[in-house]
């Protein structure tokens, strides 16, 4: 059984995370995306608006479930009995960080591969982070969110500091 998990943290969900989760999701028989609950990270929504969003658009995906984690990602992943560690590569600009929390997490467990795979090109620019803002304004988000999270997505976001 190959299992992986696909961490972040989802704040929110977009085009680009739904577009890896599919891809991913061909290659293993059973894939975890995983939320993580960071309080001093500041997210925008709560762990489980975040988890509830993700689960809302992977219910037609049956080998995805979605749940959330605390502490160290490799623990997390050990605890799970999970094979690979599933990562988004948008640009060359995300490659420096990617490349080095891949190579921590395989100092801290040696047998955890972290896999990385490229979304469609037309999802290289979006990112959780220029939607909050974009949301904060009142902008469109309908070519970064999925379609039928978008009426909660703008609510939740405008006027609220990104
Ligand atoms: O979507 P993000 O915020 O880029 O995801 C980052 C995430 C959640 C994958 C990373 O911060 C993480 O794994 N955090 C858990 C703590 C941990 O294991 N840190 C060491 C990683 S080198």
């Amino acid at each position: 059984m190959r299992t992986a998990i696909y961490p972040g943290s989802f704040d929110p969900v977009h085009l680009g995370h739904l577009d890896l989760i599919m891809r991913a999701e061909k290659l293993v028989d059973q894939l975890t995306v995983a939320v993580l609950q960071n309080p001093t990270k500041g997210c925008s929504f709560s762990v489980h608006e975040r988890m509830e969003m993700l689960q809302s658009v992977t219910q037609h995906l049956p080998h995805v479930k979605v749940t959330s984690f605390e502490g160290l990602l490799v623990d997390f992943a050990k605890k799970q009995k999970a094979n690979f560690i599933i990562r988004g590569i948008r640009a060359f600009s995300d490659f420096e960080y990617e490349f080095q929390m891949a190579l921590v997490n395989r100092k801290l467990a040696s047998d955890l591969e972290t896999i990385f795979l490229m979304p469609k090109e037309k999802y290289s620019a979006v990112s959780s982070k220029l939607i909050r803002e974009i949301g904060f304004f009142g902008g469109d988000l309908s070519e970064f969110c999925p379609k039928e999270l978008l009426p909660k997505i703008s609510a939740h976001l405008k006027n609220r500091k990104p």
